[in-house]
């Protein structure tokens, strides 16, 4: 388990690419979804439901927050996008790992994942 966070960890590093410069995203909100989604991802596969739950309310939490800063940035409108899919998906986690749905939660886990990269791609220079 500890190997598999460890390259978990290496492969959103590399994914993470180089600070982009000249934004006013709030690098260390990214920084701690990324730590946040992380361990949540190892918490589902562990069905680690308490934490599991805290983590991804946390993510939800701070997902709003991306989403009020591309509302307020504005002309970013698949940023507004990907931040209200990611954060409507960290809110169906909980309600999955609430009634044991493990695999459900993993693939809305999988889908967070991506959106990370996909908004990287568009909205993060490097
Ligand atoms: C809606 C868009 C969006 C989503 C979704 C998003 N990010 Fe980001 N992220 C950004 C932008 C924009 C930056 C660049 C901010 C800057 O450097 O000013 C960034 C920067 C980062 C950084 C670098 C922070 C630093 O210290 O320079 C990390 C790490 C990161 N994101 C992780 C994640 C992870 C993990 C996820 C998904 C769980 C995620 N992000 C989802 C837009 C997004």
């Amino acid at each position: 388990m500890r190997k598999t966070l460890i390259v978990m960890g290496l492969v959103t590093l590399l994914a993470g690419g180089v600070r982009a410069a000249g934004t006013e995203l709030d690098t260390d909100l990214m920084q701690t979804i990324e730590d946040t989604n992380l361990s949540l991802t190892s918490n589902i596969a562990l069905k680690n439901a308490k934490s599991s739950k805290a983590e991804a309310a946390e993510l939800h939490r701070m997902f709003t927050q991306v989403e009020s800063h591309f509302v307020a940035k504005g002309d970013a409108a698949d940023a507004v996008d990907l931040s209200k899919k990611s954060k409507d998906w960290a809110g169906e986690i909980v309600q999955s790992v609430d009634s044991q749905q493990f695999e459900h939660a993993q693939e809305l886990a999988g889908n967070i994942s991506r959106a990370c990269k996909t908004c990287h791609n568009f909205y993060k220079k490097s």
